[in-house]
């Protein structure tokens, strides 16, 4: 702006010459955009791994109200069919694994979010299947892609992996050029990631790196209301471990926009540029609940109750979504006090 104020206050003919093909550039680029905007509204014929889950329910329904051709890769049908009835998302595909390829051919895009639940208690046969299913449907998922023929073979993979990758730490800020870290999540997520990133180069691949998804049916916060309904929230652990949050809405609208946008490519974190020391979490739930957040649960009885799983609750990390912001991604909830107001309203 400063710069066509500056031309039309120097009236010569070299400027003269400069505001005309500034108008001609803004012309250009209003088109451009017009272009954009109508490819962003081709309709899109998108398979979704884990789409029975808590954050592939809402992509499925956004990408339906859409009018986007969806479907959904399943372990069980008759789950899926009572997530996703006929009557109110006819049209969806419903597949169990021996009919993924036939849904992967010809589908343009690929969302893989399956795996089974971390925050359980983990046995070693957990924690086997914790790494087991993400990297089994992942490999399949990429062996799929990959055997498909050209013409019939999805443009773009969206693959999930977690803020695990960066291990945990009270006083260090992550973003996606950070390196891993060194506990069992990061192990995961790093195996998750390599897997993912074997599908082929002219693949368009974006790794999304998921926070904590805040929503109401789902995710931690389903765990944590009951608790402070009942006048029993507060911090667990110390509370002053990381919690790098993002809404639900927020982490579906960044994976649509991975699907449709060519500059969504490689690792993108998916937190919200504000994340939050779980006691501050635990006290704006409260405060949003009209619930004290004063009964704090110690290390010792999470421990008891989760085993080493506790350390998806006992620690954390603060996770930046440098990529996403550079990229120009909307958050519209930035700040937890407002995800949280418009989760419990
Ligand atoms: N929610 C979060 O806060 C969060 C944070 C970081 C990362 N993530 C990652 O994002 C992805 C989606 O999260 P979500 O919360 O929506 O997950 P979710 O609700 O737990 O759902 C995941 C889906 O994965 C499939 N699944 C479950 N166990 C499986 C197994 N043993 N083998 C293969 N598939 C299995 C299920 O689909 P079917 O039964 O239909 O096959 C399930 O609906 C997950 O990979 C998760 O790790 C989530």
């Amino acid at each position: 702006m400063e710069q066509l104020y500056l031309y039309f206050f120097t009236p010569n003919s070299s400027s003269l010459f400069s505001v005309c093909y500034l108008l001609l550039q803004i012309r250009c680029t209003k088109r451009l955009r017009v272009c954009c905007a109508s490819d962003q509204t081709q309709k899109m014929t998108v398979s979704v791994t884990g789409a029975t889950g808590f954050i592939g329910k809402r992509l499925v329904q956004r990408l339906h109200a859409d009018k986007h051709s969806v479907r959904v890769l399943t372990r069980s049908r008759s789950k899926a069919q009572l997530i996703f009835p006929v009557k109110e998302f006819p049209g969806i595909l419903i597949a169990e694994e021996r009919d993924w390829k036939d849904c992967i051919q010809g589908s343009n895009a690929v969302v893989n979010l399956a795996g089974l639940p971390i925050s359980t208690r983990w046995s070693p046969e957990v924690k086997k299947e914790i790494k087991q299913s993400r990297i089994k449907v992942t490999s399949k998922v990429v062996d799929l892609i990959n055997g498909s023929p050209e013409g019939v073979r999805p443009a773009v993979l969206v693959s999930a992996t977690a803020v695990g990758y960066y291990g945990s730490s009270e006083t260090q800020v992550f973003d996606e050029r950070s390196p891993s870290g060194n506990d069992y999540l990061a192990e995961v997520c790093r195996e998750w990631e390599a897997t993912a990133l074997k599908v082929n180069k002219d693949v368009r691949l974006a790794l999304i790196r998921i926070g904590v998804v805040l929503g109401k049916d789902g995710g931690a916060l389903a765990k944590m209301i009951p608790l402070f309904m009942l006048f029993a929230g507060g911090p667990m652990g110390s509370g002053q471990q990381w919690f790098s949050w993002i809404h639900l809405d927020d982490i579906v609208n960044l994976i649509y926009e991975a699907l449709t946008n060519p500059s969504y490519k490689g690792v993108i974190n998916g937190t919200a540029p504000n994340p939050v020391r779980l006691a501050e979490m635990c006290e704006q739930l409260g405060n949003v609940m009209g619930r004290p957040s004063w009964l704090p649960v110690p290390d010792f009885a999470l421990k008891a109750v989760l085993g080493e799983g506790a350390s998806v609750v006992l620690d954390g990390q603060r996770v930046l979504p440098t990529r996403a912001k550079e990229l120009g991604f909307q958050f519209k909830y930035p700040q937890v006090k407002d995800a949280l107001k418009t989760i419990l309203s």
